[in-house]
């Protein structure tokens, strides 16, 4: 039987993700956070750790089978995969932020700074509103402190980065949480592989 390839994502989601797959017996090493092994293989499956927003990428294009990845990195990409669990953990929000006496614009688009300008794009759309999106990398937050932008959509966990850098949160988009996410092919080619690591993830999630 052909090894099932895994998609984790490196950062805040790695290290859950493997003691998941650990406690389920699908790895037998323990996660250690300190190494820049990126692949890792034993009898059943290959694992890569990719940087999360390419997880919804190897997975649609079949270069993984199934992955573990951030429903923003999933809305972000739009990728053609099927989601199929919520392993509920990474838990954070999708929101708007601006600094404490921002008042609105007049007279011109609202300047929206994010890493995720698919997930804000969509947002102000479905609100009727129009938007200058600026796709920024990183560090989102200095954005509007530097007149970059307005306001900034971004994740949102503890609140302590927004909180750092003067800013509030002025609308909520959407909760975000690790979902467990499959080829499509993969799903159905290997069925038995696929459906067993379902079971045990229900099984891990129920108790
Ligand atoms: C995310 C996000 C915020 C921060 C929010 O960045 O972009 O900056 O975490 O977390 P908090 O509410 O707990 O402060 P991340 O740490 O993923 O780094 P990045 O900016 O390099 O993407």
């Amino acid at each position: 039987m052909d090894k099932l390839k895994i998609a984790l994502a490196k950062g805040r989601l790695a290290k859950k993700s493997f003691d998941i797959f650990k406690e389920i017996g699908l790895y037998d090493e323990a996660f250690d956070g300190a190494s820049r092994k990126l692949i890792f293989t034993n009898e059943t499956c290959e694992s890569v750790l990719v940087k999360a927003s390419d997880v919804p990428i190897y997975v649609e294009r079949g270069a993984a089978d199934v992955g573990i990845v951030g429903r923003d990195s999933l809305l972000e990409s739009g990728a053609d995969v099927y989601e199929i669990l919520d392993l509920n953990f990474g838990k954070c929000k999708f929101c708007v932020a601006a600094p404490k006496d921002f008042n609105g614009v007049q007279g011109r688009k609202l300047r929206v700074a994010s890493k995720y300008t698919k997930v804000a794009g969509a947002f102000y759309e479905n609100q009727g509103q129009q938007v200058d999106l600026i796709k920024l990398e990183g560090s989102v937050e200095l954005a509007p402190i530097v007149n970059l932008s307005d306001v900034i959509v971004d994740i949102v966990e503890t609140g302590s980065t927004l909180k750092e850098n003067g800013l509030v949160v002025i609308d909520e988009i959407c909760d975000i949480s690790a979902r467990f996410i499959s080829n499509k092919a993969s799903f159905k080619t290997k069925a038995i592989q696929i459906r067993d690591i379902i079971k045990k993830l229900n099984e891990y999630l129920e108790g």
